[in-house]
């Protein structure tokens, strides 16, 4: 055996733990200004005071999650004072769900599912904050997730009007929007409670990623495992997508490729063969969020191409037995949340009807939903 060849037993891998999406990197850079206004606004909570709430909003890869969450950690160093939870929206996506995250952190215990009411949770747990005299800080993140069905105002005005009647309980919020081009805008009678410090993370431009993207492989590969060029391409794709964790990904894939052929090095064709998947993450992970119905209207429509509403309405009709109300539901939740076009076109027998189509490649929508 040559000795560009893998052993069965060896692995071009330093540390494959720090490719994994949920690991909180050490060296988090070329985000200082977000990081010092995030510790600014929480930074009363150290003594004793209502932290000044946040509204973190940028796009899908651009160190928002990963920025609270090395914030938070350093405030549990300083602080036994502040209890911080995180709650993913994508899902725990109603009020009662990230109450129940709440409560999880507060006594250690999954609250019951059914027959409790919301009100009974929230007042058990924020007379345990009173009576401990803690303060609770809640990052919603990806808050997108709750607009989608209507519930972002209902938690926002439960966690943020608290102390009206509660006296004495303190309650900030990090809402983190994944801005993916559509507006978000909360109730007024939110906005006039939530008088956010707005903190933008825009996309990383090449020479950051570019940046990143070298540390983690120093890290995660052994020596020379990695040549320039391909770590140029991996630059490349990562910047058409401004997505970081597009990039992290390939790293990953791209180096299980090169173990699978036995290869003590990295090649361009194990980036590309890896970018089919890579960059699919994203629309997978939203696919994966939604439910059987809307699952099976989009499979209808990665199918059938453009399609008029009411022919389409037929088909999803024969499969779940909906009516035409519920699948009206769908149609504007999946528009909101980009999945699809909704237009009103000048076509059809009895004047406008909507002509229905995916955003997204088809063939990309069936890949996701196998
Ligand atoms: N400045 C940075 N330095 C190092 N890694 C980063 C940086 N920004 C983001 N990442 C990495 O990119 C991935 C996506 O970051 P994340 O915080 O989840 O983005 P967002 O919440 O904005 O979608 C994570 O794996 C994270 O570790
Ligand atoms: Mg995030």
């Amino acid at each position: 055996m040559t000795k560009d060849v893998l052993l069965w037993d060896e692995t071009i891998f330093r540390n494959g733990e720090i490719l994994e999406m949920d690991y909180l990197p050490e060296y988090f850079a070329h985000r200082d200004t977000q990081l010092q206004s995030l510790k600014f606004s929480l930074k009363p909570a150290m003594r004793g005071m209502r932290p000044v709430n946040c509204l973190i909003k940028g796009p899908p890869g651009t160190g928002k999650t990963t920025a609270v969450q090395k914030v938070s950690n350093e405030i549990k160093e300083y602080s036994d004072n502040v209890i911080f939870v995180k709650v993913n929206c994508q899902m725990d996506s109603t009020r009662f769900a990230v109450v129940s995250r709440i409560y999880e952190k507060l006594f250690n215990i999954r609250p019951p599912t059914s027959g409790v009411a919301f009100r009974k949770l929230f007042e058990k747990l924020v007379k345990q904050l009173v009576d401990s005299n803690k303060i609770l800080v809640v990052a919603l993140d990806d808050i997108n997730y709750l607009f989608h069905e209507g519930h972002a105002d209902e938690v926002m005005y439960s966690l943020l009007r608290a102390h009206e009647q509660y006296p004495g309980v303190k309650i900030s919020v990090i809402a983190i929007i994944s801005d993916v081009g559509i507006s978000y805008n909360f109730d007024p009678r939110v906005g006039s409670v939530f008088l956010p410090e707005e903190i933008f993370f825009p996309r990383y431009g090449p020479g950051e990623i570019r940046d990143i993207i070298r540390n983690r492989i120093q890290h995660a590969f052994y020596q020379n495992v990695v040549p320039d060029e391909v770590c140029e391409r991996i630059v490349d794709h990562v910047s058409a997508t401004g997505d970081l964790r597009v990039g992290i990904d390939l790293l990953k894939r791209s180096g299980l490729n090169a173990e699978r052929r036995a290869s003590r090095t990295i090649s361009i064709e194990d980036v590309e063969k890896a970018y089919d998947a890579s960059r699919l993450i994203y629309l997978c992970r939203s696919i994966r969020s939604l439910t059987e119905h809307e699952k099976a209207l989009l499979s209808l429509i990665a199918k059938g191409g453009d399609q008029q509403a009411g022919d389409l309405y037929k088909s999803f009709h024969e499969i779940t037995g909906l009516g035409y109300t519920r699948f009206y539901e769908i149609i504007e939740k999946m528009n909101s949340s980009q999945f699809l076009d909704a237009d009103f076109s000048g076509k059809g027998m009895r004047g406008r009807t909507r002509l229905i189509r995916p955003r997204y490649d088809p063939q990309d929508i069936l890949k996701c939903l196998e």
